[in-house]
């Protein structure tokens, strides 16, 4: 692969990275502490809720560019070896990493398909009826999910570090 093919292509999964990651990172870490020490729950719940409509689609963006990309890093790789042959400390590094960024899309989806319209539909409810029965819940929820990844993205993180000094 040419080098300028192979610069473009490590910079759309380095930017993909920057994006997703520190968009998890960012809202983790700053945003949903300073919300719950300064917000009511209905705030605190309508503020990750107008963020995630923007972090979400993002979210599922970088992942496709990052598969996308990772496929043709794995695919120029010296170390590669072709598909499943796992022999070697990068390979099984890559391997693991392809694990953990499984789980972080088995997460996101449960988030994106699951605790986000049930908040959504927590919030309407709210607004028709004042009630705020799984609201608490819902958002803790959403927040624990979130940590999660973060988490989860780290590890990945700390593969692909294993990977690069194999
Ligand atoms: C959450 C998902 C991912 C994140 C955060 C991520 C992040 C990174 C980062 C930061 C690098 C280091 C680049 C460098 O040091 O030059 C990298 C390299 C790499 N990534 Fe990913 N990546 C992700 C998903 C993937 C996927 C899905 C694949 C494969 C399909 C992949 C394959 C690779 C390969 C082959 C390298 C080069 C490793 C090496 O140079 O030895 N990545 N990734």
């Amino acid at each position: 692969m040419p080098t300028w093919a192979l610069s473009l292509v490590f910079w759309l999964h380095l930017l993909a990275t920057v994006l997703w990651i520190g968009g998890l990172g960012a809202l983790s870490l700053l945003v949903l502490p300073a919300a719950r020490r300064n917000l009511s729950l209905e705030k605190q719940v309508a503020l990750l809720d107008a963020i995630q409509r923007r972090l979400d689609p993002l979210a599922w963006f970088s992942l496709a560019v990052l598969v996308m990309t990772g496929l043709f890093q794995m695919s120029a790789n010296p170390n590669y070896q072709g598909f499943l042959v796992i022999r070697g400390s990068w390979a099984v590094a890559i391997l693991l990493k392809h694990i953990f960024v499984g789980g972080m899309v088995v997460v996101g989806a449960f988030q994106t398909w699951g605790v986000l319209p049930a908040l959504r539909r927590a919030i309407l409810l709210q607004q028709a009826q004042g009630r705020t029965d799984d609201l608490g819940a819902l958002h803790r929820r959403q927040e624990v999910l979130l940590q999660l990844n973060l988490l989860l993205a780290v590890i990945v993180l700390a593969l692909t570090a294993l990977a690069r000094a194999s």
